[in-house]
């Protein structure tokens, strides 16, 4: 198991952090680790992938590659699953689920696609297996197969991740919009706050003024705490045949032996009391309470935490699609207030609100709302490219220099 190819799949725009972060946790580099768009190449152990699942904060999952091969008809797709030895990965008394996406494929069916698939693994382990074959299935299967179609290949992965990786295992209270932990940990990378490739982060106080279910600070708190990211949930390579439970365990103890880090001071505030609420419990189940002052309050009228007296970073996704009514009461999904949609005044409020109490500050938002910064009339000095689900967003900075922050010009 000592040369697997590995894909690690990550939101669009974060293929390049994501590349450092491999890089730091595993050492691999050059033609074992290439960044394409949408995830990163790897070519490197079974220790390897448990390592990556265990601590990579960007990927989505770590998929083993078993085939790729040029297909032009559901038949040849049978020819490729067919040629796969799916036996030494998982036994036919196992579940499994098979998942297909396409780019440009000229099949007119992903169902029959999948379906010639499954027939395809079901056969190869009656053959086996003395009649004996894997069943479906669709909610908790034991084994994940993942087939991707392009316009002339498919490629067929088998997952080690089990549920997404962005499920961390704290997560249990949430708002209406939670962003995925995963891009959290990506702001944070794009921000410089957090390394990806070395771990350090920055000494600066972090603050998420509008901090929802508290994922931007908890997953701070957990890096700068240096707790790994999966070290609270289950992974799919459990269920492998593979799977040697020793060498898991080396993994976990070396994680638990890591020197306890010190977190920098990390701030959350959110105008929904509710939302401070779950934002507290979760960061309880993530083992950072103490890391982080969580607060209610209107980011128009929160003034800078006490324990950041000479600034530091803002990093947040403000509300999007929301009104927001004088007060600050945010009445989540109120779609049809159309007129408010694009936050009315609340965002040139933020903005005078930062230049007046928060110079010496810089904030990072992630929103899908291009002419936030007109909005603001503020200049951003950064625009990071990054695609929330399939929504193509980008994250602004703003540095906060008093009475220098300049308009757009009209
Ligand atoms: C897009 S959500 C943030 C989600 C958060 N990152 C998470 O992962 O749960 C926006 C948050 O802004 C909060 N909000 C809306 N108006 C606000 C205001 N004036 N001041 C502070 N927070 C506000 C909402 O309550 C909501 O929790």
């Amino acid at each position: 198991m000592n040369q697997l190819q590995l894909f690690l799949p990550c939101a669009a725009g974060v293929e390049d952090f994501l590349a450092q972060e491999v890089h730091g946790l595993t050492g691999l580099a050059g033609d074992d680790l290439m960044a394409s768009r949408g995830g990163v190449f790897v070519r490197g152990s079974w220790r390897d992938a448990m390592k990556l699942n265990l601590y990579s904060r960007l990927a989505q999952r770590v998929l083993i590659e078993l085939a790729h091969a040029p297909y032009r008809s559901e038949n040849d797709l049978y020819a490729i699953a067919s040629g796969v030895a799916w036996e030494i990965w998982f036994t036919p008394q196992q579940t499994f689920k098979i998942e297909t996406t396409a780019q440009h494929s000229p099949l007119t069916s992903l169902n029959f696609a999948t379906l010639r698939i499954k027939d395809a693994i079901a056969d190869r382990f009656r053959a086996k297996a003395h009649g004996v074959r894997p069943s479906i299935e669709t909610q908790r299967p034991d084994v994940r197969v993942f087939a991707h179609l392009t316009t002339d290949s498919c490629t067929l992965y088998i997952d080690t991740s089990g549920e997404p990786l962005f499920k961390r295992g704290w997560r249990q209270d949430t708002g209406d919009a939670p962003l995925k932990e995963t891009l959290a940990a990506a702001m944070l990378a794009a921000s410089g706050w957090w390394n990806p490739e070395t771990g350090a982060v920055s000494a600066a106080p972090l603050y998420d003024p509008c901090c929802g279910s508290g994922t931007i600070a908890i997953e701070a708190a957990q890096i700068g705490l240096g707790i790994p990211a999966g070290a609270l949930r289950r992974f799919g390579f459990e269920k492998l045949l593979p799977f040697q439970p020793h060498v898991w365990e080396s993994i976990q103890n070396e994680a638990a032996d890591q020197p306890a880090t010190v977190s920098p001071p990390i701030f959350g505030s959110d105008v929904s009391h509710r939302m401070v609420d779950f934002a507290e419990r979760n960061a309880e189940r993530a083992g950072v309470a103490e890391a982080i002052q969580f607060r209610g309050g209107d980011a128009l009228q929160r003034m800078p935490p006490e324990g950041a007296p000479q600034g530091g970073v803002i990093v947040l996704n403000p509300p999007y699609g929301e009104r927001i009514e004088v007060g600050g009461v945010a009445r989540i999904g109120a779609r049809e207030q159309a007129a408010t949609e694009d936050g009315g005044e609340f965002f040139s409020q933020l903005a005078s609100h930062w230049k007046k109490n928060y110079a010496g500050w810089t904030a990072w938002m992630l929103t899908p709302d291009l002419q936030l910064p007109k909005r603001m009339r503020l200049k951003e000095s950064r625009r990071v490219p990054m695609w929330n689900g399939p929504i193509e967003c980008r994250l602004f900075r703003f540095d906060m220099v008093a009475g220098s922050a300049r308009a757009p010009r009209p």
